[in-house]
């Protein structure tokens, strides 16, 4: 499966997923990596392995729309079967999201639905949990609200501060969105009806 990864910043989970999908047996690769930071730390990485990278900054196009447009019309010339936002945070429209249903991936820092949106280690401190996580989810029109497809949950630790919970976080993080990756692109999981489903082992 063609796969192309979105990030923003320093792109860890995209290299996480790059270094999966470099193993003989697993059912994808990562054909190209897009940005819309030209100084995106992850486009760096990308091209440290080979991968090409297209950058596309916000304030080059007169409007969200141009932007959005330029991105798509690459996309369409990667022939994406798999999109995965690794950190891209940048909010996708809903033609974006209609055009690529149920094959657009992404990681969230948290147990979702609790805490979406940003800043969430902080907010699970201030809540009082005892445990936190991530979710890979399909995307769908809501902010961090698609279907689920793998969670990994971390213990809070008594002082914890944000970035702790954070980089606890990012360790299972780096072993969920592979996962994640491999049973979409193997078909085991799919968006059907709004829910994320587990195919029937084939027969
Ligand atoms: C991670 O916490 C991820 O969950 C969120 O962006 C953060 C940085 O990700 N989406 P990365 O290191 O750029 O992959």
């Amino acid at each position: 499966k063609r796969v192309v990864a979105f990030v923003s910043g320093s792109g860890s989970n995209m290299v996480k997923l790059a270094d999966s999908c470099a193993q003989p047996d697993f059912p994808a690769e990562i054909v190209a990596v897009f940005s819309d930071k030209a100084d995106a730390g992850g486009l760096a990485k990308a091209q440290a392995r080979g991968i090409p990278t297209f950058a596309f900054a916000r304030k080059d196009f007169a409007s969200k729309e141009a932007h959005e447009e330029a991105i798509l019309a690459e996309l369409e010339r990667q022939r994406p079967d798999i999109i995965c936002l690794a950190g891209y945070m940048r909010l996708l429209s809903g033609r974006f999201i209609a055009r690529y249903e149920g094959r657009i991936l992404n990681i969230h820092p948290s147990l979702l639905p609790l805490f979406p949106g940003l800043d969430t280690h902080r907010r699970a401190i201030e809540a009082g949990m005892k445990i936190a996580g991530c979710t890979v989810h399909f995307v769908t029109e809501g902010m961090d609200e698609g279907p689920q497809i793998v969670q990994a949950a971390v213990p809070v630790l008594a002082g914890d501060t944000p970035a702790d919970l954070a980089a606890r976080v990012l360790t299972v993080e780096h072993r969920a969105y592979p996962l994640g990756l491999r049973l979409v692109a193997e078909g085991k999981v799919r968006m059907e009806g709004g829910r994320a489903v587990a195919v029937d082992a084939p027969a």
